[in-house]
């Protein structure tokens, strides 16, 4: 491949975020860890910088920290584009694509007619599979696509397959417009169906998209449930597209749940169609989970929004993923609540400088410099739920984010963080209630990149992730304490973030 010398130097080009080299990239697919190296597909257009017919694009990684980029790995055919999907390791070769020495992986993706071709046809979305015999860096499409059909269901996508280790069988999870179905098969070729779910609970102010279902302990107990995912667009708590959870129980055949509220994984506007790695039970075929992150339950969203995704002024590439977080599971009182927060290995990419205390009186802000925020982690312990945090530079953008304690939400507020200009809703400001945040103490930590920021409140219990375009890099910080006595941030950093990556 050739060397693109002028790459990470364009303006906004996120530094330790995953982008495309070029051109458009959406959804993350296919996320599977396979011989010690984790692959990130994703949804992909190699002409343009806007959405157009869409192939899997490849990258690989050690860590999840560094990337390295690899050659497109699906090319729409007759049956259609190549829409959202998940990879899985097939480790006793049921699909009988390799051998029980080279297991295959296997691609499962969804089918999409482009609009001439949809005309008078109710199978314009149908699923389809492709196997690799070469880690991933060729795919063979299988001859007997499509392996589900589709008589008549408008939205019918991104099937989500996991291993059943209870009832050794493949599992499906996929949408169909206001529901989650489930499926299962022995060989990943043959599929029937086992249930529904959803028509009657959660958000449905748009079409449910890229499912995830996967088990996860209870923090601090043997009780384990299940969580799904369902990304929403439109319909999210910010506007357009946001990604809720539901916490339930899966008896191998249907997802059931006694939840009641609707719950949002990430109130930003700009995290949407994240679901998790397929990673299999240790001992199994090649893996060896020595390292960091292991078997943890690892999530990468499309750091974008559909409202403006094609709009953002980047020329060169078209949006970038998320730090890729680990989910898990905590019992608060008698409720549930799916907690996200970076991998540990995100560690390597920072040099840790130092704490120091500060105090912020009332009215008596704090102001610190430094040579470029936008490419940092600030975090801090505080004890107050009244803060004020906003990054300025010689140009007069401000970007704000804190808590207003009179109606105990967080907020992020890019009206004047840079250009907000080039789509008429980029400039509003996303709010979320922050009721549960403990009553003491809690961590806050930030992490700025050239065109994005994400917030994690209390080690994820409340995160928030949006992209900015700041018309030169952040420069100083002001904290600010609105309200009554005085505010402690605790052991406050601030850290450069490197990119250890070409
Ligand atoms: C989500 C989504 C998926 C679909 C893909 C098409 O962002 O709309 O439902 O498979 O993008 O690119």
């Amino acid at each position: 491949a050739t060397v693109k010398t002028d790459y990470y130097t364009e303006p906004y080009r996120p530094q330790f975020h995953f982008s495309p080299e070029e051109k458009w990239m959406n959804d993350p697919n296919g996320m599977v860890y396979h011989k010690g190296i984790y692959h990130l597909f994703y949804q992909y257009y190699p002409e343009d910088i806007v959405w157009g017919p869409m192939h899997w694009g490849h990258a690989i990684s050690k860590d999840l920290v560094s990337w390295e980029h690899k050659p497109i790995a699906l090319f729409p055919d007759k049956h259609g584009l190549i829409f959202s999907g998940s990879a899985v390791v097939d480790f006793a070769n049921t699909s009988g694509f390799g051998t029980e020495d080279n297991p295959p992986l296997v691609a499962i993706f969804t089918y999409h007619l482009m609009e001439g071709e949809q005309a008078g046809r109710k199978d314009f979305q149908t699923q389809g599979i492709a196997y690799s015999l070469d880690n991933g860096d060729t795919w063979t499409k299988y001859e007997g696509n499509p392996v589900i059909g589709n008589d008549g269901i408008k939205d019918f996508r991104d099937p989500k397959v996991f291993w059943d280790k209870v009832n050794h069988t493949w599992v499906m999870a996929l949408v169909a417009g206001d529901h989650l179905q489930l499926w299962n098969s022995d060989d990943l070729k043959k599929w029937t169906k086992l249930s529904e779910f959803g028509k009657d609970k959660g958000a449905h102010g748009g079409v449910w998209e890229c499912p995830d279902l996967f088990p996860l302990k209870v923090e601090g107990t043997d009780e384990e449930k299940w969580v799904l995912l369902i990304s929403i667009n439109p319909g999210a708590p910010n506007g357009g597209s946001g990604t809720q959870y539901f916490v339930g129980d899966f008896d191998g055949e249907k997802f059931t749940t006694d939840q009641t509220d609707i719950k949002w994984l990430d109130w930003g506007t700009d995290n949407y169609a994240g679901v998790t790695y397929n990673v299999l039970p240790e001992n199994y075929y090649g893996n060896n989970y020595a390292n960091d992150p292991g078997q943890d339950r690892i999530l990468i969203g499309w750091m974008s929004n559909w409202t403006y995704a094609r709009d953002t002024p980047t020329e060169k590439w078209r949006s970038a993923m998320t730090i890729p977080r680990k989910l898990s599971l905590q019992k608060l009182g008698d409720d549930f609540s799916l907690f996200n927060y970076p991998i540990r290995n995100f560690e390597l990419l920072i040099n840790r400088e130092g704490k120091k205390d500060i105090t912020v009186a009332q009215g008596e802000p704090e102001i610190l410099l430094f040579e470029n925020f936008n490419q940092t982690e600030i975090q801090f312990i505080i004890d107050s739920k009244d803060f004020r945090l906003t990054f300025g530079n010689s140009n007069g953008d401000k970007l704000g984010l804190g808590i207003d304690s009179e109606i105990h939400e967080f907020g992020i507020d890019r009206s004047k963080s840079g250009r907000v200009d080039f789509q008429e809703d980029f400039a509003s400001i996303p709010q979320m209630p922050v009721n549960d945040l403990p009553d003491s103490e809690y961590e806050v930590r930030i992490i700025l990149d050239l065109s994005s920021i994400e917030v994690f409140l209390n080690k994820g219990q409340y995160v928030m992730t949006a992209q900015i375009f700041p018309t030169e890099n952040y420069t100083d910080l002001t904290i600010e304490n609105p309200g009554g006595s005085e505010i402690n941030l605790k052991d406050f950093e601030i850290n450069k973030v490197k990119r250890i990556w070409k």
